[in-house]
């Protein structure tokens, strides 16, 4: 039983939250391989993909929604996971919701098992000039907003589910 799961970041969240999942997965016993998006890993040999996207203008990675389409039919055949990594995930009035999952996911022939949107970080030095300029015109809220915890218990969670 191996899992892959895959990640598409531009600061480095999403790496994070992903291997704090793959460290999770593997505690509850499956043998997991991470794998940045940009290697366009091939999820054939896999028995379940968990996919990871941070999240910028209410959309997912590009590379994230490219790769999911491209092996859309491979990913129906097994059992699917997604979660996000966004800066309003850390708002509690948001409820869970992310509207650049539900975009994806809309449009997506395959049901995940399991979907889950968690918060980030919004910091100012790992981003390039142009978009802290906008973030700061849009009053974005900065700082670390990371809770492994969740990441970890989520892990746990769905993990039965991804070993079917
Ligand atoms: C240019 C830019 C646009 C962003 N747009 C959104 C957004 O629309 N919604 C949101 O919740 N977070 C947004 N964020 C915050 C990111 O989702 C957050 O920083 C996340 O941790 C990014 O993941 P990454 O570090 O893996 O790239 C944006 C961040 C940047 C730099």
């Amino acid at each position: 039983m191996t899992v892959l799961v895959a990640y598409a970041t531009h600061s480095g969240a999403t790496r994070t939250l992903a291997e704090t999942l793959a460290t999770a997965l593997q505690a509850y016993g499956l043998d997991t391989d991470l794998v940045d998006i940009a290697e366009s890993p091939d999820p054939t040999g896999y028995d379940a993909v968990v996919l990871g996207s941070g999240v910028r203008i209410e959309a997912i990675e590009k590379p994230a929604a490219v790769w999911a389409a491209q092996h859309a039919e491979v990913l129906g055949q097994r059992a699917f996971a997604f979660f996000s990594c966004s800066g309003s995930a850390s708002d509690p009035s948001k409820e869970g919701k992310q509207k650049a999952t539900d975009t994806f996911l809309a449009s997506f022939p395959v049901t995940p098992v399991a979907v889950k949107n968690f918060p980030g970080w919004v910091l100012m030095d790992r981003i390039p000039l142009h978009e802290r300029v906008l973030l700061k015109s849009m009053r974005t809220p900065t700082g670390d907003f990371r809770d492994l915890k969740a990441v970890e218990a989520w892990g746990l969670e769905i993990a039965p589910l991804l070993a079917g």
